[in-house]
């Protein structure tokens, strides 16, 4: 296992000893989420610990199942305990960029319905501005040329995210534009401009919603309120 590796399992492992017994956990995506699932699994075998998790996306499902972590589902449960994701940028005010895993509209909503919402990150991910990481949007594929269009206008030159040479289809159906905004100065207020665009889904802005951050670097793991 390579160093960044090591980090998002150690950031995972840390991650996992914040669910207690009986909580419903919103489970996000990505590559460190791999190695929060992997520690659920874990302490539901060796602990006993009774969780119900809700996956942020089809991919994180799977993992669920394969490493034994009971699911359920919006009609079962409105109200998380907690939520538990990564990101791919975190700014000092905690607010963050989501969405390299195309997973960013389904990780907003399990990330809203929780009382909580802990970040896990290497150490790489943390900057004092966001936007060096092309902010990814989900967008409706029903005129998305006008939707690119329309971001445009707000400084940057969306590039629709391929895959297999045909537009990547997010698990809701969608398309998604990665927009290269480089110096985000007012996360917010961005926000608010992009939502405004008929034809947006969702934003990969997370404004306002973390409250904790677990880093790993080096020297271990730090948590960060
Ligand atoms: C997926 C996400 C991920 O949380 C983000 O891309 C970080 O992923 P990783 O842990 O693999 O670096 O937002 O949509």
């Amino acid at each position: 296992m390579n160093t960044q590796e090591q980090l998002k399992k150690a950031v995972g492992e840390k991650a996992a000893s914040f669910v207690q017994d009986g909580m419903k956990v919103g489970l996000g995506s990505g590559s460190t989420v791999y190695w929060l699932v992997h520690a659920l699994g874990e302490r539901i075998k060796e602990e006993g610990i009774q969780i119900e998790g809700i996956p942020s996306s089809i991919q994180t499902g799977a993992w669920a199942k394969e490493f034994g972590v009971p699911l359920t589902n919006f009609a079962e449960t409105k109200e998380l305990d907690i939520t538990i994701d990564g990101a791919d940028e975190v700014d000092p005010d905690f607010q963050l960029i989501k969405g390299g895993g195309a997973a960013l509209f389904r990780e907003k909503i399990i990330a809203q319905a929780a009382e909580k919402l802990l970040i896990i990150v290497d150490e790489s991910k943390m900057v004092n501005y966001l936007g060096a990481y092309a902010l990814p949007v989900e967008i409706l594929p029903f005129a998305w040329e006008r939707t690119v269009h329309e971001i445009k206008k707000l400084g940057c030159e969306p590039e629709l995210r391929m895959k297999d040479g045909e537009p990547l289809v997010t698990d809701n159906g969608n398309f998604i534009a990665d927009c290269p905004f480089e110096k985000i100065e007012d996360p917010a207020d961005l926000d608010r401009k992009l939502q405004a665009i008929a034809g947006v889904v969702e934003t990969g802005l997370f404004i306002n919603m973390a409250d904790t951050v677990i880093i790993g670097n080096s020297e271990g793991v730090t948590v960060k309120n």
